[in-house]
C-alpha cells in the first residue's frame, strides 16, 4: 500500500459518492424493469451501480432473459425513457443533496492543495455537479461518451488521473460500486470503497459511509 505522504490527488465517482443520486437511478431503472416484466432484486440493484446507461439496460434485460427481444433502436428508446424519468427526479437537486461529509472533505482537499477530477459513468454528471454547486472543485470531468469501455474497465480512472497529470501511485479513487473499485484497481490507483465492505471487498480502504471519509481517517488507514 502507498504511503499517505505520496498522495497528491483524488479521482471521484459521483453517483453515490458525491451526490445522493444512486437512489434515483434505482427508482427509474426499477420502474422500467417492472414495466418490461423483469423482477427487481437487491443483487441486480447492486450490480447496476457504476454501469453505464446501455450496459445497465442490457443487464436488466438479461435478468429477465429478454436480451434478444429488442432491436437496438427499441433499446435506445427504452434507455431514453429511463433517462427522461431520471432527469425528472434530479431536476430538483440542490447543494443539500451533496452526501454527508463530502462538502467538508472537498473543502479540506482544496485547502491542502490536492487535485481532484471526476470519473463518473453518468452523462448527466456536468448537470448534477452544477446543481450541487460542486463543479468548481474539479480540474476536469471525464466525458464517458469518449470511452472505449466503461467500468469495470480501468479506462475512466486512467483518464481521470491523466486530467490531473499525476501518476497512479499518487492517486486515491473513491467509489460506491464493485465495478468502480475494479476500475480503480486496474488503473493502479489506491481504491477507497464507500458502502458495504463485503460488497466492496476488493477496495484497498473501506468506509461504511461518506460521513466517515476525512483526510485524517484516510491517513490513519494508510499510515
Ligand atoms: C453511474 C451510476 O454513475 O452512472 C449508474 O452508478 C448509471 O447507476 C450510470 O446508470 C449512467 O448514468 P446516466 O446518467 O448517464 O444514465
Ligand atoms: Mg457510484
Amino acid at each position: 500500500m502507498v504511503k499517505f505522504s505520496e498522495i497528491k490527488g483524488f479521482t471521484f465517482d459521483m453517483d453515490g459518492v458525491l451526490a445522493d443520486t444512486a437512489k434515483f437511478h434505482t427508482v427509474a431503472w426499477r420502474q422500467l424493469a417492472e414495466k418490461l416484466g423483469v423482477t427487481w432484486n437487491d443483487d441486480l440493484q447492486e450490480r447496476l451501480k457504476g454501469i453505464d446507461r446501455m450496459g445497465s439496460l442490457n443487464m436488466i434485460l438479461a435478468e429477465g432473459n429478454l436480451e434478444n427481444q429488442y432491436s437496438q433502436e427499441q433499446k435506445e428508446a427504452l434507455a431514453a425513457e429511463k433517462n427522461d424519468n431520471y432527469r425528472q427526479l434530479i431536476s430538483t437537486l440542490t447543494p443539500s443533496d451533496v452526501l454527508p461529509g463530502m462538502q467538508a472533505f472537498l473543502d479540506s482537499l482544496k485547502a491542502n492543495g490536492y487535485l481532484m477530477s471526476v470519473a463518473s459513468a453518468s452523462k448527466n454528471a456536468p448537470f448534477i455537479l452544477d446543481k450541487l454547486g460542486l463543479a468548481d472543485y474539479f480540474v476536469g470531468v471525464v466525458d464517458p461518451a469518449s470511452l472505449h469501455a466503461g467500468k469495470p474497465d480501468p479506462e475512466i480512472f486512467v483518464r481521470a488521473g491523466e486530467l490531473l497529470k499525476l501518476a497512479p501511485e499518487q492517486l486515491i479513487g473513491l467509489e460506491d460500486s464493485a465495478a468502480g473499485i475494479q476500475s480503480i484497481n486496474g488503473a493502479g490507483q489506491t481504491s477507497l470503497g464507500i458502502g458495504n465492505p463485503q460488497v466492496l471487498s476488493e477496495a484497498d480502504l473501506n468506509f461504511e459511509s461518506t460521513a466517515e471519509v476525512t483526510l485524517a481517517a484516510i491517513q490513519a488507514k494508510l499510515g
